[in-house]
């Protein structure tokens, strides 16, 4: 086998076996095979796709590229979830201790931002002291002990994925379905789920624009997953919008403290929160009713057992609790900067790129990998789409550590 016989035969629309992708995929990572060549292969796969076969064959190869997590000792079924992003998306944070106060073993890997705001170990990382880069051990241990972990993806976490998704950034082929569908599976297949349910978020904010590319991104992932014997579901979230209120590190933070103790519950993260937290408690063999699995999820977040379960999460990661019991502690950005309606009408649009663009400007997200991020900056917005709004009165407030202009694209009224 040589990889010239193999990027010829995908050029040709061939399907490929799972020894010329295994081939492929360990050449690569191990640098026998030169980028020059992977990236002719990836653009021959980018142009006449693959079949289900081989995308689960890519993703199952590029997973066992590094360490495959073992989570067996923790007994029970290892529900993952991943959402393929968005603008204000505090969703694990919010989600996962709920459902970890009903009983579902919680082991979560998850990722830094790069572009738009942080990612979920970025937002964890603004509560001092909280250890996102602890060993696999301490990590089962966690669980074992109180049922929910979530740290930073280990180093050696599909490593081919990373190597070919940098490729396909450099040569334009980050839009292809099966490449993204693998991409994302493999990571999640590594990190030790057993069943999978995702979030496949479209709209403005969102990696695919419409609902019909996120619904077959999703149903592809789906079928991977049933291939690869890792039941998976998925929901569709509409991205246009943020998320709730905040979008900034700490901001999220404390949107997530509040609704947990179910002070403000914001109508749109509420939906996304119960919808995958029921599918996942249903995944994890804890109740086939999905609406009674959303009831018991109210109750927790009611009877404060959700709040509890995030403050024992982050008590165990060493984060100083004191911020989380009193929010006031996370200290405010020097500017804070309304930004006032000039007109009456409704809100039309609070488009989530613009939004994430301005945040990321502030210093809340990375442009480069090794940029460092301004925990306190962000916007949080005081209207959601379709309220309505006096002239004067605030459409949304602004916390920055440097003087504020606030552009006038952020929002639109009618
Ligand atoms: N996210 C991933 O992890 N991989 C992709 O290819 C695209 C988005």
């Amino acid at each position: 086998m040589n990889i010239l016989e193999i990027i010829e035969k995908k050029t040709k629309g061939y399907e490929l076996t799972k020894e010329e992708i295994e081939y492929f995929v360990n050449g690569y990572t191990t640098g026998e095979i030169a980028d020059y060549q992977a990236a002719a292969l990836v653009m021959a796969i980018f142009i006449k796709g693959m079949s289900d076969q081989e995308t689960t064959d890519l993703t199952l190869s590029m997973a066992n590229s590094g360490d495959i997590l073992d989570l067996s000792t923790l007994g029970g079924i290892i529900v993952d979830k991943h959402s393929t992003g968005g603008v204000g998306d505090k969703v694990s944070l919010v989600l996962l201790p709920i459902i970890s106060s009903l009983g579902v073993k919680v082991a979560k890997m998850s990722g830094r931002g790069l572009g738009f705001t942080g990612g979920t170990i970025d937002k964890l990382e603004a509560i001092p002291g909280y250890r996102t880069e602890i060993t696999e051990g301490e990590f089962i241990d966690n669980v074992k002990e109180i049922g929910i972990s979530i740290i930073s993806q280990t180093k050696n976490l599909a490593p081919a994925d990373k190597k070919i998704y940098a490729l396909r950034d450099s040569i334009s082929c980050v839009e292809s379905i099966p490449l993204i569908a693998s991409s994302i599976m493999s990571k999640k297949i590594a990190s030790g789920a057993q069943k999978i349910m995702l979030e496949v978020t479209y709209g403005k904010g969102a990696f695919m624009k419409t609902i019909e590319d996120a619904k077959k991104l999703a149903e592809q992932m789906v079928r991977i997953g049933k291939l690869a014997n890792r039941e998976t579901n998925y929901i569709l979230t509409n991205m246009n919008e943020p998320l709730g209120y905040s979008v900034g590190n700490s901001l999220e933070i404390i949107e997530t403290i509040q609704f947990l103790k179910g002070e403000v519950l914001p109508e749109d993260l509420k939906k996304v929160v119960l919808e995958l937290g029921a599918n996942m408690i249903k995944l994890a063999g804890f109740g086939d009713n999905i609406e009674e699995n959303k009831t018991k999820m109210l109750e927790n977040i009611k009877n404060g057992k959700a709040y509890q379960k995030f403050l024992q999460m982050v008590q165990r990661q060493g984060g100083d609790v004191t911020y989380i019991e009193n929010i006031e502690k996370f200290g405010k950005a020097k500017y804070v900067e309304p930004m006032l309606s000039k007109v009456s009408g409704i809100i039309k649009e609070l488009p989530a790129n613009a939004i994430a663009k301005y945040v990321c400007d502030l210093g809340a997200g990375r442009v480069k990998k090794e940029d460092k991020i301004d925990m306190q900056v962000g916007i949080v917005l005081n209207k959601k789409v379709g309220d309505k709004i006096e002239e004067g009165e605030k459409i949304l407030t602004v916390y920055s550590n440097k003087p504020v202009e606030i552009p006038t694209d952020l929002v639109v009224i009618e």
